[in-house]
């Protein structure tokens, strides 16, 4: 039985049904102690959200699932507006996945004095890669998430947790930095990305491939296997193999394909290409398809 969840508009409302819910989880557990988990999301909801939100049901009593379109985050006002919506949709499937509290809060309410003039800056570590591409992005994507993490703080005491996609690895090594750096009360939970059958991992922007583009952008996830072999044989990366077989394929235009340390997104301290593969790296990569910017990742050893 499915059962959809409360939706809430505002903070206020937020932090009543919370508490509410946490109470009585609280009071059903012998040590008295619940546990609430946020999931952050810009709606148009898919497979790889509900993953999301059941790995946080399985760990915690409250389940809450923001649905918010960050105008921060957008370079260029036209995106934003075409960025899909549709929350009717995004309730039937939180309902199909357990989520206890829907937060859709308005613009107004989450920016009532307009785009703050105080923003989290992400540093250099927001600077590269979907960072040069996107200049802001992840300051404003950071802001908010800042906010939103507050907003769902349990206002009982509760454990409280938050899950964020290893699709978007940038984003996750930035939001882990900032809890760290800024000493957010929140574990940050990383979620293994959903692919598709054939590979193509899920996202928002692949409903505008067409069936060509579609199976042209399947090489992302051939050349990341590809890497994930050799460094879980233990041989040297053949990352100019991985790059051929990009180049192999006309109707994707690469933009980088780098292998990286996991948390600092910096390069490697050791060498990947000429010797056997015994560390940890993640190889990161972007590419456009048409007109549809494109990113992946895998984690190597
Ligand atoms: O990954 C996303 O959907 C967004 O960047 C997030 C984390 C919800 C912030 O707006």
């Amino acid at each position: 039985m499915t059962r959809r969840p409360l939706l809430v508009r505002t903070y206020a409302e937020l932090n009543a049904a919370s508490a509410d819910l946490l109470r009585t989880a609280a009071a059903a557990h012998h040590a008295g102690h619940a546990s609430l988990g946020l999931v952050p999301t810009m709606g148009a909801l898919h497979r790889g959200h509900a993953a999301l939100v059941r790995a946080a049901q399985e760990a915690n009593d409250v389940v809450v699932v923001s649905i918010f379109v960050n105008p921060l985050q957008f370079g260029e006002a036209a995106d934003l507006q075409r960025y899909p919506r549709n929350l009717e949709a995004d309730l039937e499937l939180l309902a199909e996945c357990g989520a206890d509290i829907a937060f859709a809060p308005s613009v107004d309410e989450v920016y009532p004095g307009g785009e703050p003039m105080v923003r989290i800056s992400s540093g250099t570590l927001g600077a590269k890669f979907e960072g040069a591409s996107r200049p802001g992005h992840f300051d404003g994507a950071l802001t908010v998430v800042a906010k939103l993490l507050h907003y769902g703080l349990p206002p009982v005491p509760a454990d409280y947790r938050a899950y964020f996609g290893q699709k978007d690895a940038q984003q996750l090594a930035l939001v882990k930095r900032m809890a760290a750096d800024l000493d957010f009360p929140v574990e940050i939970v990383g979620v293994p990305t959903v692919r598709d059958e054939d590979g193509l991992a899920l996202s928002s922007r692949n409903r505008f491939l067409d069936a060509d583009q579609r199976a042209a952008a399947l090489v992302l996830y051939r050349s990341l296997s590809y890497l994930q072999q050799q460094a879980n044989r233990h041989e040297p990366l053949d990352i100019k193999g991985a790059l051929a077989m990009i180049a192999s394929v006309p109707q994707v235009d690469l933009d980088y394909l780098e292998v990286v340390d996991p948390d600092s997104l910096e390069p490697l301290a050791f060498n990947c290409q000429d010797t056997p593969f015994t560390g940890e790296a993640l190889a990161l990569i972007a590419a456009r398809v048409g007109d549809v910017r494109l990113i992946d990742n895998a984690r190597l050893g």
